[in-house]
């Protein structure tokens, strides 16, 4: 899978590194890094770790769970004084939380050499493979430690760290910053980037790497921006960057103007639009790896073989919350690939019923955190019941993909806000993965369209960004209805989660009372509502959908229109036939109609944020909520 000439702009979610070289005499090096870490925490936090050269060795320390862990653990065996280091602090994709799983890693029989990694090494399976044919012994699960040990070689042959990297990098598929030292080369720090960022703060006789410029705004402002595919070596007196190819590149200055709150932010004034604007990325890493060297599907951690996933013959979704509409969302997918009958259940709804499951029943849980108390407390009833359970889930080591048989893992990387949007995207997109391995494993009419499909989600992350350049009118909206009471949201088919989720965003962040109805159920009741100047979103399915279910929902626009209602339309580019009856229109690209929502919930998480900064709200931290609930 490849990102098919996306280019992100914007961050790559997961890990935070930050590299330091210093003067000889200087002794800073440790606490220039865990105060980098402190700092990059916001991307990463399930476990950290440091390496340091000193004395032509490396010392090294890392700890799963947070920072203070590995704190704590410095506190007691100090590490020795050194100019040059390296740290890292995880979101985990590859293997656990463990401390063995935890950056640095190292290569070579003599350990030597330390890397640190934020992104997925795409081939690593590959790689490992051969590695363990010439004999070496691998230390953790990770994708990391196979360029750990691909460096050291390298660096064996070349005994030189950037040459090394230059040759490493040519073998490495994926999304990457890599950042190595070694102990034969006390005062260098090397650095490459590939889709994942990484910036270099200069300072005066000493210089730094970072994730971003949090990692070292302590200490300078002066920053150099790096292109994609770029080696960068840093000593204390020197930056020189060149591109893979070996060419001679220059990084552009720049100066830091962002206190240090704003730099964890990326810039954005929150959390939250920060983690709108990573969208891009939380579907195009989600994507990342998923298939093997034969173009099949391959999912993350199976305890289910396929025999017993080709005996499936039910499907129950259970979550709460936004997850819940992820899985709203997939229901109308994996049933049209899969012929499995696919239902959605809340999760505390379904703990506290008589489902009938069993054996035959694959439980699909959905959860962010994966600590949500009432998913994993249907986790647990399905498998009383004798279901199969497959978690799909953002956080490594959580309780429910521990409690279940199967993982797939979303990577989004932490989401901070309370309110989840990048989580949502790419719970959407784990599921039509799930269905799309479900279907090729069962054979059938949409066995040979995985691989189209899969394309085509590949594509969406450049659609996404093309998207989010395009949400001015969407503020200018939600400034001017900042006294609005009620919002309604209609949509059909996989845009009826959608205007679901456009209301649980208005609900949770401006404390407006909103409402998502199927567009089709309009008659049957909720278009009493309708009355003069009455806000209402339609989420209008592209032209080309089946069952000419477009003209029936532009039909639903001219009832409501003729009602009195405002109505805000959510549309394809070109689709002409809205306009007569919209007040606005918003504009989403062209996709296939099942790929939609990762589009279409854009324009509606944009608005209910900037409605909540119009008010003046908390935006992060919406009253009465918490990112992760716990209790039942
Ligand atoms: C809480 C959050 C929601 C989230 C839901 C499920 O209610 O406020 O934003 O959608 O939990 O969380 P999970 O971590 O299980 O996805």
């Amino acid at each position: 899978m490849r990102w098919f000439g996306f280019r992100p702009s914007t961050l790559v979610t997961m890990c935070g590194i930050v590299g330091y070289v210093g003067p000889n005499a200087d002794a800073k090096a440790i606490d220039v890094v865990m105060e980098g870490l402190a700092r990059l925490e916001y991307r990463g936090y399930d476990s950290a770790g440091v390496a340091l050269v000193a004395d032509g060795a490396i010392a090294s320390e890392k700890r799963a769970g947070k920072l203070v862990n590995l704190r704590s653990a410095i506190e007691a065996h100090p590490l020795p004084d050194s100019s040059t280091a390296i740290g890292h602090t995880r979101w985990a994709t590859h293997g656990g939380p463990t401390d063995a799983n935890a950056h640095p890693h190292r290569g070579g029989e003599d350990g030597k050499l330390a890397l640190v990694h934020n992104g997925i090494i795409e081939n690593f399976h590959a790689l490992k493979k051969g590695l363990i044919a010439e004999g070496v012994e691998f230390r953790s699960e990770t994708d990391t430690e196979v360029v750990a040990h691909l460096l050291a070689k390298a660096y064996a042959a070349q005994g030189d760290l950037t040459a090394a990297m230059q040759t490493v990098v040519a073998d490495l598929e994926g999304a990457f910053t890599l950042l190595a030292v070694h102990a034969d080369q006390a005062g260098t720090v090397v650095g490459a980037r590939r889709n994942s960022p990484l910036v270099v703060g200069l300072g005066e006789g000493e210089n730094f790497l970072g994730s971003d410029v949090a990692a070292f705004i302590g200490y300078t402002r002066q920053a150099l921006e790096l292109a994609q595919d770029q080696i960068v070596t840093i000593t204390p007196e020197s930056v020189t960057v060149m591109n893979f190819d070996g060419t001679p590149a220059e990084g552009k200055h720049y100066e830091v103007t962002w206190d240090a709150a704003a730099a964890e932010k990326g810039g954005y004034a929150t959390f939250m639009e920060k983690e709108i604007n990573e969208q891009p990325h939380a579907v195009a890493d989600t994507l990342l790896g998923r298939t093997d060297e034969d173009g099949r599907l391959v999912l993350d951690e199976m305890d289910i073989t396929e025999e017993e996933f080709r005996a499936i013959d039910k499907i129950v979704i259970v979550a709460c919350g936004t997850a819940s509409y992820a899985g709203f969302v997939a229901k109308y997918a994996v049933e049209h690939w899969t012929r499995i009958p696919v239902a959605v259940e809340l999760a505390h709804e379904f703990r506290y019923s008589d489902p009938v499951v069993d054996d035959k029943t694959l439980v699909v849980s959905i959860s962010q955190s994966g600590e949500t108390m009432d998913t994993l407390m249907a986790v647990k009833h399905a498998k009383e019941l004798g279901a199969r359970t497959l978690s799909i889930c953002n956080t490594h080591g959580s309780t429910i993909p521990r409690e279940s048989d199967a993982v797939l893992y979303t990577h989004a990387g932490p989401e901070i806000a309370v309110a989840s949007t990048k989580a949502f995207l790419a719970q959407i997109t784990a599921c039509y993965i799930l269905g799309l391995y479900l279907a090729q494993l069962r054979g059938g009419t949409y066995a040979e369209d995985a691989q189209a499909v899969m394309k085509e989600l590949s594509e969406v992350p450049a659609k996404l960004e093309e998207l989010l350049g395009s949400m001015k009118r969407v503020k200018e909206i939600a400034r001017f209805m900042a006294d609005t009471r009620s919002v309604l949201f209609l949509g059909r088919n996989v845009g009826y989660p959608v205007a679901m989720e456009g209301a649980l965003k208005l609900k949770e962040l401006a404390y407006i009372h909103a409402e998502g109805f199927a567009a089709g159920e309009l008659k049957h009741g909720p278009i009493a509502l309708i009355d003069a100047g009455q806000p209402v979103f339609i989420v209008v399915p592209g032209p080309d959908t089946p069952h000419g279910l477009h003209d029936k929902v532009v039909s639903n626009i001219q009832e409501i229109r003729a009602r009195g209602a405002r109505t805000l339309v959510i549309a394809e580019e070109g689709d002409d036939k809205v306009e007569p009856f919209a007040d606005e229109v918003i504009r989403i690209p062209h996709t296939s109609p099942l790929l939609a929502p990762l589009l279409a919930v854009v324009p509606l998480q944009v608005f209910a944020l900037h409605l909540s900064t119009a008010k003046g709200l908390d935006v992060d931290q919406p009253r009465n909520l918490a990112k992760s609930v716990t209790v039942e």
